[in-house]
């Protein structure tokens, strides 16, 4: 155990690596209030208490560490604390467990911020739960219906709002909180990179310029359930077959462009019996390029091709650019580090349409993330740390 005032990232991440490992799918599994999720909430309140950081959970279920009063002129750091279904170790927490370290190692270096600091911990990041990435930091900036988030449903039709009551959490109060927007000057979020920029460009740490535009789609293919072994191949409605073609059509749309990457990654066969010729299968697509033009082009030649019951949009990403020169001055203070793009979402390119934002990236050696395989040399964690202080310290001068 680290003593008070006295964090360790390594040893944090460490200290959390039992916490929602998935022994079926290998990697961890941590979604919006269940008992990982709710384990990491807790040490989240203890490490940041012991550090001397006031916490506190906002309306919509986001973690504040906060040193100094909150209110105006924050700089805020952090990242998220779910994972996705059998996901790494890294993706979220190392950029929690760096801010803290981070932050207490200003404490303990004698700076005396004129302006409030705080470290956050974003609910539902990964959308694993309830389907719409960045949950809890779209509700703060307004750009989800709280009415709609309350109605979500989870894999076991939970419903947001039941799952909120279960664990003692309100989600009467879920909503834009334009207040606490306001308060955030700066917010810097430290992550791991989820791609092999940096090991191309030999460089431990880097700088985001930007994110692809993205989103989610769910769709719905419809057939009559019926027997297997009775029912000839000629007089089958089988939706299988549409949904298999459908995944075939994702693949091509995306082939045939320069860029774009479209997945079906996630399946779910109604009722789902080896014996049993389905009456549904709904299955999810998620579409990513460069601009959002690219994006929507890609979605409705996708639409046209399948033929799906329902095609419904979950959720959707803009194409970020983070602030340029909030960019250049992290990068310049850090060593003129590269700055490079992203395909992964997150709550950083959500606050980008609020407030100036950056993200430092550590280099992942191979590249592979939303996997178990998912990788930071500790060399790298400690280079990312050291370079989310520096950076931090330079914003507060
Ligand atoms: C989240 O990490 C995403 O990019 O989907
Ligand atoms: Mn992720
Ligand atoms: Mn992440
Ligand atoms: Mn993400």
């Amino acid at each position: 155990m680290t003593p008070p005032g006295a964090l360790d990232a390594l040893a944090d991440l460490d200290d959390l690596a039992e916490v929602g490992r998935d022994r079926d799918r290998g990697g961890y599994s941590r979604h919006l209030w269940d008992d990982a999720e709710l384990e990491l909430r807790e040490w989240f309140r203890a490490r940041a208490t012991a550090l001397g950081l006031d916490v506190e959970q906002d309306r919509n279920g986001n973690l504040w560490a906060w040193w100094g009063q909150p209110g105006p002129g924050a700089l805020v750091t952090g990242s998220h604390l779910d994972s996705v279904p059998g996901g790494g170790a890294f993706d979220g927490p190392l950029g929690v467990v760096s801010a803290l370290e981070a932050v207490g190692r200003l404490r303990r270096s004698g700076v005396r911020p004129e302006r409030p600091v705080a470290v956050v911990a974003f609910a539902e990041e990964e959308g694993a739960r309830f389907g719409i990435a960045c949950l809890g930091s779209r509700l703060m900036t307004g750009s989800v219906d709280p009415a709609r988030a309350r109605a979500l449903i989870d894999g076991d039709d939970v419903t947001l709002e039941q799952a909120g009551r279960r664990c003692g959490f309100d989600t009467d109060g879920l909503g834009p909180d334009p207040e606490r927007v306001g308060w955030i000057e700066q917010f810097i979020e430290l992550h791991i990179e989820q791609g092999r920029g940096l090991v191309d460009q030999g460089s431990a740490v880097g700088v985001a310029s930007g994110i692809l535009a993205h989103g989610r789609w769910a769709l719905s293919f419809h057939g009559q359930g019926n027997h297997a072994g009775t029912t000839p191949m000629s007089d089958r409605d089988d939706p299988m077959i549409a949904a298999a073609q459908a995944v075939l059509a994702v693949q091509r749309v995306a082939g045939a462009t320069s860029d774009g990457r479209a997945t079906v990654g996630r399946m779910s066969v109604v009722p789902g019996g080896t014996n049993v010729i389905p009456s549904e299968v709904r299955l999810w697509v998620d579409v990513r390029s460069a601009t959002d033009v690219e994006v929507r082009s890609m979605v409705a030649e996708i639409a046209a091709e399948v033929g799906a019951t329902s095609f419904r949009q979950e959720s959707w990403s803009g194409a970020v650019t983070f602030d340029p020169d909030l960019a250049a001055r992290v990068a310049g203070v850090l060593g003129d580090v590269p700055i490079l793009p992203t395909g992964a979402g997150h709550d950083a390119g959500v606050l980008s349409e609020s407030l100036p934002t950056a993200m430092v990236f550590v280099r992942n050696p191979s590249g592979i993330s939303h996997a178990p395989g998912e990788f930071a040399e500790a060399a790298d964690c400690a280079a990312g740390v050291a370079a989310l202080e520096t950076a931090l310290r330079d914003l507060l001068r």
